[in-house]
């Protein structure tokens, strides 16, 4: 049976102009800070692939990507704030300029656990690039020196975001309709 993703969305919160606008002006910012630095972008899989395919290409100076990829213990909607790396990084990251580059940052649990564990590889600066930040949400005292929208606190897909694996290939953020997850047992 032939399943239309889009009709599961609710409301848009972030349209794919906004989004556009946006990974370009963020792009630029960082063209500019990073522009005499050895800048190394590191993406948290899965969720920050799409957001760090289309940043890069905004990003206008030399520059190298990585990937970490972690799994939280706990449900897709209720993070337990312990991590585990299923696949750490592949560069050593001492001395260089390493920007985290995240989906969204909820109870930043997940953010202040790869802070600190790529703090201790010794970078020569380390920031954190978060595309949404869920409003009200913060567990720790964590502020991305980039973010790009800031969201009510629900649960939002899209744009690299899933629920249940599903919804990253949306091009939009937004909210989910009730029939979409009410027989996942999230309500
Ligand atoms: P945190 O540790 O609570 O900040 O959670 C961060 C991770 O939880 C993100 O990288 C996402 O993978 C996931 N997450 C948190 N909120 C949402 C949401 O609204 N939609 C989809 N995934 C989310």
């Amino acid at each position: 049976m032939e399943q239309i993703l889009a009709n599961d969305i609710d409301e848009v919160l972030v349209t794919r102009d906004d989004i556009r606008a946006k990974v370009e002006e963020l792009g630029a910012l960082i063209s500019k800070d990073y522009s005499d630095k050895n800048l190394l972008m590191v993406g948290i899989l899965r969720g920050a692939f799409v957001f760090l395919a289309d940043l890069i290409r905004e990003v206008h100076i030399a520059m190298e990507t990585d990937f970490i990829a972690i799994s939280s213990y706990g449900s897709s909607t209720n993070t337990s704030g312990v991590v585990r790396i299923l696949k750490d990084l592949d560069d050593d990251i001492e001395g260089r300029h390493v920007l985290i580059v995240e989906d969204i940052l909820d109870t930043g649990l997940t953010l202040n656990y790869l802070v600190k564990n790529l703090s201790s590889r010794r970078p020569a600066s380390l920031e954190v690039c978060s595309f949404i930040i869920k409003e009200g949400k913060q567990r720790v005292p964590i502020m991305p020196k980039y973010s790009g929208f800031t969201v009510p606190n629900t649960f939002v897909v899209g744009y690299g975001l899933d629920y249940a694996q599903k919804y990253r290939n949306i091009p939009i953020i937004g909210t989910l309709k009730r029939s979409a997850y009410e027989d996942d047992g999230l309500v």
